[in-house]
């Protein structure tokens, strides 16, 4: 058979067959985006044939994401950690989907590399909300992660994962900052968590001024890398008011953690500890939640803070990242200096 009458068979197939069976027949052998476009005759009923999305299914525009956003989401629905709450009904619905695709035959490698191909949309404003608001909420909450023109830390590596926000419809961010918000989404994996916080105790009238916010950004170029953050000073530590067993190399490389994508500390904290609206001020005296001695401070990012004192949202233990014990002591003597 050859790749067009498969892709033929396959189409008229699906009329009347369950996916599974349907994506078991198109096993094929074509790599990459050929079998990838098969496999998205699956997808198109309820994302469409451009992947720009359907409003009266639920289902977002995916064409327009990164590919490694795309895999991450697809492994979450395939593992439970996404649609996984009852009143998600939206979710319920894409799990099954997820979980037809076939990891050893690559269907969803192939299936993300397929939509990574097609053209970004840009899906028009339809929601109310008072995008001037909105504007201040994005900046004091969202810019730190998706940037400050919404295109997400697109580095394609799986570093800070928040992903770019331009080809989504205006019905989906709020409905997906609501699910986060409620408990719906991003309760069980690492970055959905890291998600949670900034949106925690918002009333729905304030994501719509988010939503509408976001929706102005739209028509920007995309798929541009944004500038590099400009280069941290150099850190000048005095030896002496070190404690016992912290060095002045071990300030320097929690430096590097603190305020890049190994400890996405800054995300919260802001750059070099200001602190911000998620998460308190580490270059003052005053401390919330511990006594800020050396071995406090350790402590505090090896546990992390399920119930913050005056922020809004948790951190989590090591910040939700894969940092080792040296890391944590490196980055909490960086942090220690911060105030002496
Ligand atoms: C029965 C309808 C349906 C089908 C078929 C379907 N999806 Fe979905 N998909 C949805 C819905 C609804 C959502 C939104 C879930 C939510 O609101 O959290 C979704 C969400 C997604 C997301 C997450 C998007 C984001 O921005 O986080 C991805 C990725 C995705 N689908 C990929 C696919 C792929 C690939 C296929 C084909 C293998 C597919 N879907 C088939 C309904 C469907
Ligand atoms: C601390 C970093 C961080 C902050 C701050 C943050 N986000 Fe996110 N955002 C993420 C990550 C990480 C994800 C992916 C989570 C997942 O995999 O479920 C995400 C996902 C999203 C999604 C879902 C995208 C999709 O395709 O489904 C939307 C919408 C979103 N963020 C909007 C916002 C808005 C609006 C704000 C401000 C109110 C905000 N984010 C603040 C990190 C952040
Ligand atoms: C998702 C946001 C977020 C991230 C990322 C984050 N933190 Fe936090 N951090 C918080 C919150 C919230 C608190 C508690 C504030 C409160 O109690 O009101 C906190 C508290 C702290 C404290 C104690 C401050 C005090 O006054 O009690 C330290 C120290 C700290 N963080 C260090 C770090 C380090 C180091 C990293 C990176 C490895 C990090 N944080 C990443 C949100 C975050």
């Amino acid at each position: 058979m050859t790749r067009f009458q498969t892709g033929q068979f396959c189409r008229s197939f699906r009329v009347s067959a369950t996916l599974l069976v349907l994506t078991a027949a198109c096993r094929g052998s074509e790599p990459g985006v050929v079998r990838g476009e098969m496999i998205f005759d699956a997808c198109s009923p309820c994302h469409g044939d451009d992947g720009a999305g359907k409003q009266s299914l639920g289902a977002p525009a995916i064409a327009g994401a990164s590919d490694w956003y795309l895999s991450a989401q697809l492994a979450k629905f395939r593992a439970g950690q996404r649609g996984y709450h009852h009143t998600d009904a939206e979710g319920l619905r894409m799990r099954p989907m997820s979980r037809a695709l076939i990891e050893d035959k690559g269907d969803v490698s192939s299936v993300v590399d397929y939509v990574v191909s097609l053209p970004i949309p840009d899906p028009p404003a339809t929601a109310e909300g008072d995008a001037e608001a909105g504007e201040e909420e994005y900046t004091a909450l969202c810019s730190n992660c998706h940037g400050g023109d919404g295109r997400g830390v697109d580095t394609g590596v799986l570093e800070l994962n928040a992903p770019s926000l331009l080809h989504l419809n205006d019905w989906y961010i709020t409905s997906s900052l609501q699910k986060y918000r409620d408990g719906a989404r991003g309760v069980g994996d690492a970055a959905g968590a890291t998600m949670r916080a900034p949106v925690s105790g918002m009333s729905d009238e304030r994501i719509e001024n988010v939503t509408a916010y976001v929706m102005t950004m739209q028509r920007l170029p995309r798929k541009i890398a944004a500038p590099p953050a400009p280069p941290l000073p150099p850190l000048d530590v005095d030896p002496a008011i070190l404690p016992e067993g912290v060095t002045v190399a071990m300030a320097q490389e929690g430096q590097e953690i603190f305020n890049g994508a190994v400890g996405i500390c800054f995300t919260c904290h802001l750059r070099e500890g200001g602190g911000g609206p998620l998460a308190p001020d580490l270059t003052d005296d005053v401390w919330l939640n511990i006594d800020g001695e050396y071995e406090s401070i350790v402590n505090i990012v090896m546990t992390g803070v399920p119930q913050p004192v005056e922020h809004p949202g948790q951190m989590q233990p090591r910040a939700g990242r894969p940092l080792t014990d040296e890391q944590v002591r490196a980055v909490s003597a960086y942090v220690f200096t911060l105030s002496r």
